[in-house]
Parts: structure tokens; C-alpha cells; sequence
């Protein structure tokens, strides 16, 4: 589509525009610990707005607050110049600002018509007009610079086109103030460049996005205006003009930061090989040697290669053809534990459906796979804190207190338990295998 104007200027003082939200002191507290302490914040039109922080730092919380999922302790939120008590989801969405969280959520077994007017189908004498439907999801698609046939599923898209239906969706519903939670987190740089350029037309649309993101050269690119939090609290503010990545990181963290990590060649024994592994469509012939102290990236198109891979080293399917050796050794397909026993780990990409279990505790889910957990000893509270602690220093979780259940940890710091929980076990766990399916 033709590019307009944008509603404001961006990057400069904003005196003319009136602000869409204008955040006042807003706090949360989560168990009687601070998530957000005295947050100010502005949203204008035609503005990408973006949130940075460490995991932790209190980004989703904050839009969750905005968009009506949490409410808030203490504060004051404008909208349009009113002021709001008590936000909801229904009334948050009935002034216009909408949530697209990380994770997907189409009726994937709908297509991308019915998904884009769920809710608002249009009838005629009592019964669905499909055809208004259709023409209506078309506009709706094609009014954003959006390419895609609406008579396809959800579940035959791609991560970014199921990303831009339901924007789409939200724009359509009257969506004024857009908030995307990590939208380019699991993308291909070229699937992220067309969901930034979905978010430039919406703001030259005069929508206020909010934009969260760990990628510091995307932010930059993108952003109109940055604001960074640190531990719940607001640390800077300013148009994205006036900052540069290493005040950024240095905001963000809270001191300088230098890579520390040492130069080292990968060693020259192959640790891992696959040979010739086929299965079905998904995979044919595929051959690759990671040899030790190496990191080999397998690159493709989000889908089902990928899971198909995890699914056929971790032992969960046989494939129909292949060869796989660790550190020289055969290891047989089709079993887990034998892909546990070879020292093979494989962390899966699903953490909410395969990785942890939300109705354990932090500790817990992290002592999960540890074969002496499995076999009961651990269950005694203190000595399972005692072993926790040190894994989750070395991985870096950190929790507002105590030891929640796994669920209510920010994003980033349930994938660190899962990493931790993966990478910390025996090499030789004979009861994993009962751990990762009763955990499954
Ligand atoms: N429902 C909850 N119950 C208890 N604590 C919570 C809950 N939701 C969030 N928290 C805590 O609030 C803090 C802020 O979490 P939040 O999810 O906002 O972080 P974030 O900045 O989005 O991090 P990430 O980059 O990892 O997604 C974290 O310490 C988290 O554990
Ligand atoms: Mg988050």
C-alpha cells in the first residue's frame, strides 16, 4: 500500500499530539513483591513505541496491565484523556487496545477468513453470508498491505502470516493502540522484516504500537521512542534517535557490559553426526557433524522439519532411514532413554506443552529430569532448594520470590529453567524416561 504521512511527527517533542495513554505511577505487586514500581509511560498515534528490558524487567506485565489482563495496585491510566479504573480485557478491546501476545492464538482448525471475523460473522436471513465473510477478511487483510488467501487454515500458515491475521483481527475490531509482545522472537530475518513492515503501517496508519523486543538492532531500526525498564521501574525514556545500542545495553543491564567469552577453536572429534535421516516428507537424506565445542545452526523455514528433528534425535519417532553416532557410538532411534543414555539432550522448542510443567514449582521443574528427583529422595523440600540454588545461579532465573510455580516466571526466565533442566542432568539417567513422560 502507498505509504501516508504518519500522524505525528516522529522522534520529536510531542506538543501537539495528545497522548492515547498516558500511564501515571503504576505499580504491581505479585505475592506481595514488586513486578512494577511507579511506571510512567506515554503512547501516542502514529508512534512505535518500544519496551526494553532484561527478563524480569516487568514488559509483560505492564501491556498486560494496559490491555486489561491485570489490573494495577496503585497508579493512574489515561485513555484518550480519561481516566480509567478497573481495566478489563472487554474494556481495554472497547477503546482500542489490543493485545497480540507471543504465543499464536487462531482457531487453527478455522481458516483465515473465519479467524480474522470470529466473533463479528455477518448474516443473512439467520444464517453465516459466507461470502461477506470472505470479502469482508480480504479487505481487512489487504487494507494492511497483507497477502494471503483467506481460504486457508490457520494451521497451514506460517508463524509471521498467523502473526499478521491477528493483527489484522485486531485492527479490523477497531484496534487503535496495538501492543505486540515479542513478535519476531522465534522468526527468520526475512518473517521479521515483514512483520516490521507490517508494524510501519500501522503506525503511518496513526495506530500507537507498542512494541517489545529483545533484538537491539531490530528496536533500533523500528522504534520511534524507547523506554527502559529495569527491576519494575522506569530507567529512561527517550526518542529512539537520541540513543545508541551501548547506552541501550547499559540501561538495560545497569553497567557496562563486555563479552567475556573466550575464543576458543571447536576440537576436532565429531561429537555428533546424523547420517542420511529421512522421514516421510518432512526429511529427506539429511546429513550433518557437529564435532565438539561446535555450534551448528540448521536453518529453515519454521514448520515441520524442525519439530520432526527434535521429535527423531530425542528418541519420541523412528525415522524411516538414518545413522546416528555420539561421540562415535551408535545410538538406536525410536527410544528415549537410549537418546538420553548417548549424553544427546534436546530441548524442545514447545515449552508450554512440552518442556515445563506449569503446576510445578520453579525448583521442581528444574530438578525434573535429575535422575535422583525422579526417584523420590529430592522431594524433601530443603534438599530439593539446596540443589536448585546453584543451577539457578548458574542459569541466571530469577524469580520475585521464593519459588513460584513455573508459570508465573516471565517468559525469558522459563526458557533459562528449561535450558538448566536439560543441561544440568546425569549423563546416565536410567529413570528420565518415566520423568519426561509423566512431565509431558
Ligand atoms: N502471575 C504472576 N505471578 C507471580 N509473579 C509474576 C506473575 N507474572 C509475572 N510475575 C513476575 O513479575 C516479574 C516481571 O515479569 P514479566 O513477565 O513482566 O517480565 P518481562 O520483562 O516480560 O520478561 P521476559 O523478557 O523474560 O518476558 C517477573 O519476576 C515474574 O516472575
Ligand atoms: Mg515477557
Amino acid at each position: 500500500m502507498t505509504p501516508r504521512t504518519p500522524a505525528t511527527p516522529t522522534g520529536g517533542a510531542h506538543a501537539a499530539p495528545e497522548a492515547v495513554i498516558r500511564v501515571r505511577g503504576v505499580s504491581k505487586n505479585f505475592g506481595g513483591a514488586a513486578a512494577l514500581k511507579d511506571v510512567d509511560l506515554d503512547l501516542y498515534p502514529g508512534e512505535i513505541h518500544a519496551l526494553m528490558g532484561m527478563n524480569g524487567a516487568g514488559k509483560s506485565t505492564l501491556v498486560q496491565i494496559l490491555s486489561g489482563v491485570h489490573q494495577a495496585d496503585g497508579g493512574s491510566i489515561e485513555v484518550n484523556g480519561r481516566a480509567q479504573s478497573g481495566l478489563t480485557v472487554r474494556k481495554a478491546r472497547r477503546l482500542g487496545i489490543a493485545c497480540v501476545p507471543q504465543r499464536r492464538e487462531l482457531a487453527m482448525g478455522l481458516t483465515v477468513a473465519e479467524n480474522v471475523m470470529l466473533g463479528d460473522l455477518p448474516t443473512r436471513r439467520g444464517t453465516v453470508h459466507w461470502r461477506a465473510v470472505r470479502d469482508e477478511a480480504r479487505r481487512a487483510l489487504s487494507g494492511l498491505g497483507i497477502d494471503i488467501d483467506v481460504a486457508r487454515t490457520a494451521a497451514s500458515l506460517t508463524v509471521a502470516e498467523q502473526t499478521m491475521v491477528e493483527v489484522a483481527r485486531e485492527v479490523r475490531r477497531g484496534g487503535r493502540i496495538l501492543i505486540l509482545d515479542e513478535p519476531t522472537a522465534c522468526l527468520s530475518a526475512e518473517a521479521a522484516g515483514q512483520i516490521r513492515a507490517l508494524v510501519r503501517t500501522l503506525r503511518d496508519d496513526g495506530v500507537a504500537v507498542v512494541y517489545i523486543s529483545h533484538y537491539i538492532d531490530e528496536v533500533m531500526a523500528v522504534a520511534d521512542r524507547l523506554t527502559v525498564l529495569r527491576d519494575g521501574g522506569v530507567v529512561r525514556s527517550a526518542p529512539a534517535a537520541e540513543m545508541d545500542q551501548a547506552g541501550l545495553v547499559r540501561s538495560m543491564v545497569g553497567r557496562d557490559v563486555v563479552s567475556r567469552r573466550p575464543e576458543r577453536p571447536p576440537k576436532d572429534e565429531a561429537g555428533l553426526v546424523v547420517r542420511g535421516l529421512s522421514h516421510g516428507r518432512a526429511i529427506e537424506d539429511f546429513t550433518v557433524e557437529v564435532r565438539r565445542g561446535e555450534i551448528v545452526a540448521v536453518l529453515g523455514p519454521a514448520g515441520d522439519a524442525q519439530s520432526k528433528l527434535f521429535d527423531l534425535l530425542s528418541g519420541r519417532q523412528r525415522p524411516d532411514a538414518g545413522e546416528l553416532r555420539v561421540d562415535g557410538r551408535p545410538v538406536p532411534f525410536g527410544r528415549v532413554p537410549a537418546s538420553l543414555a548417548s549424553g544427546l539432550r534436546c530441548v524442545t522448542g514447545d515449552r508450554r506443552s512440552l518442556g515445563l510443567v506449569p503446576g510445578m514449582t520453579l525448583d521442581e521443574n528444574l530438578m525434573l529430569a535429575d535422575d535422583r528427583f525422579t526417584r523420590c529422595r529430592l522431594h524433601r523440600r530443603g534438599e530439593l532448594a539446596r540443589r536448585a540454588a546453584p543451577r539457578r545461579d548458574s542459569y541466571g532465573v530469577v524469580a520475585l520470590s521464593g519459588n513460584p510455580p513455573v508459570a508465573a516466571l516471565s517468559g525469558g526466565n522459563q526458557q533459562k529453567v528449561l535450558l538448566g533442566k536439560w543441561l544440568e542432568t546425569d549423563p546416565e539417567p536410567r529413570s528420565f524416561f518415566r520423568a519426561v513422560t509423566s512431565a509431558s
